[in-house]
């Protein structure tokens, strides 16, 4: 196969639909995703993503598990384009950012995840609950009952930095600077970040690059009771630690990966509790409700609408042939509502029984994170029913969706406390 033989454009229905999903749709993306899923074989060219749109859960589900045929070695197709490419900066910058094991097939995926395998186990995970409580209490102690405010800034964006910061080791006096860092980090994978705003985020990754370099060489002099000396001392499956540049990308990765996804689950979970109020009721009264609340809320609005894999060989997408080098955008968010898939998709059913979601995906990039993200999901939405009994929507700012089309997190998230 040739890329010639490809048919596109897809139509001009198709056309139309994934031009109102990628401007602007993503306020509610959800009914364009059910017409792109329900039209042909749900599989949609985007001249703007450069790639095809996979929309249904068996093809997304397959694609996931199937690294071989859907390499992740994305990095250069979904990395923004350089202001200044020759820049010493930029080079510096693209040799760390270019490590992390996300946009690595095997055997670097599996050298490099095999360093995970003590750090994100059930033991280790049970093990930072009191931690994620103290920083979830910490933060909620400061707003006084009754006050209508946004909970986005200063909340449900700090939670999953401050206690990424404390379990990786990071000192509590540079915790401030680290969510700043981490903020610009990124923005350096959002590909409407570009120009001067572009630079001055490199510049700043570069300093969180470089702070982790001295903090993992202090922890290899000195080893601490912290996820950072866990993997310096975690051999590889190869028998071979990992390198020093190595090891800041991935520490890197932990930030980037799991500060603005569960932000996102705490606006996302809020938003639907209260537009389901019975829900919203019942867990009030009986909080062992909580777990299968967040898959329901994982599965309804995950915080990833899109994940980025190429084609390594000629391979066959519902009715479509797609030639090796083929951009692929699945979809988790438009599969976990596939009627074919989950009864009543559009429903918020929190004791959904069979609800094996997309939100973290499948395969051998099922989010390392999970457990964790799982666990700040429930201490917080826990801390904020205790804390303010009587939460509320609040009117001021209007709830605002941002309009990143891989991560649709929230602008704001008013909130009467
Ligand atoms: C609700 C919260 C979260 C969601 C919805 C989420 C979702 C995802 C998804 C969909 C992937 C697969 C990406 C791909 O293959 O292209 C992924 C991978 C990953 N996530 Fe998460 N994540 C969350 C929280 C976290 C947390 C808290 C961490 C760590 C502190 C984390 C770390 C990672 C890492 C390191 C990977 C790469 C795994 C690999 O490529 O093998 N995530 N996540």
């Amino acid at each position: 196969m040739s890329q010639e033989t490809v048919q596109r454009p897809e139509g001009d229905r198709a056309t139309e639909l994934v031009t109102q999903l990628l401007v602007g749709g993503l306020q509610n993306p959800y009914p364009t995703y059910a017409a792109l899923r329900e039209l042909g074989d749900g599989v949609h060219w985007s001249d703007l993503l450069n790639g095809y749109i996979v929309t249904r859960y068996e093809d997304v589900r397959r694609i996931a598990g199937d690294h071989e045929t859907f390499s992740s070695d994305t990095f250069w197709g979904s990395a923004p384009s350089a202001h200044n490419p020759e820049d010493a900066e930029h080079l510096r910058f693209i040799d760390i950012a270019s490590r992390l094991f996300m946009f690595a097939d095997p055997p670097t995926h599996t050298r490099i995840r095999s360093t995970f395998r003590h750090a994100f186990t059930p033991t280790a995970v049970a093990s930072w609950e009191d931690l994620v409580s103290r920083v979830t209490q910490e933060l909620l102690e400061r707003y006084p009952t009754g006050e209508e405010l946004d909970i986005m800034p200063g909340f449900a964006a700090d939670v999953p930095v401050a206690v990424i910061a404390a379990i990786l080791g990071v000192p509590a006096e540079v915790a401030p600077k680290f969510r700043e860092w981490s903020y610009a980090y990124a923005s350096t994978f959002d590909p409407v970040v570009q120009g001067e705003a572009r630079d001055a985020a490199i510049t700043t990754s570069l300093e969180l690059f470089d702070y982790l370099g001295t903090l993992l060489a202090e922890r290899r002099a000195e080893p601490q009771d912290d996820l950072i000396s866990e993997l310096i001392r975690t051999e590889t499956i190869d028998g071979d630690p990992l390198g020093a540049v190595e090891l800041v990308a991935q520490v890197a990765l932990l930030l980037v990966a799991g500060n603005e996804t569960t932000t996102t689950l705490i606006g996302s979970g809020l938003s639907l509790l209260f537009d389901n109020p019975e829900a919203f009721e019942a867990i009030r009264a009986d909080r062992s409700l909580l777990p299968a609340a967040i898959e329901e809320m994982l599965r309804i609005d995950p915080p990833l609408h899109f994940v980025i894999r190429v084609t390594t060989k000629d391979t066959v997408i519902g009715d479509h042939e797609m030639p090796a080098g083929t951009v692929l955008w699945p979809s988790p968010a438009a599969a976990n509502r596939d009627p074919r898939r989950f009864e009543a998709p559009d429903r918020f059913l929190i004791d959904r029984t069979d609800n094996k979601h997309l939100a973290f995906l499948h395969g051998i990039h099922f989010c390392v994170g999970a457990p964790l993200g799982r666990l700040e999901g429930r201490v917080v939405f826990n801390h904020i029913l205790d804390t303010f009994p009587d939460l509320r929507p609040g009117k001021l700012p209007a709830t605002r969706r941002t309009s990143n089309i891989v991560a649709r997190g929230w602008e704001t998230r008013p909130v009467v406390l």
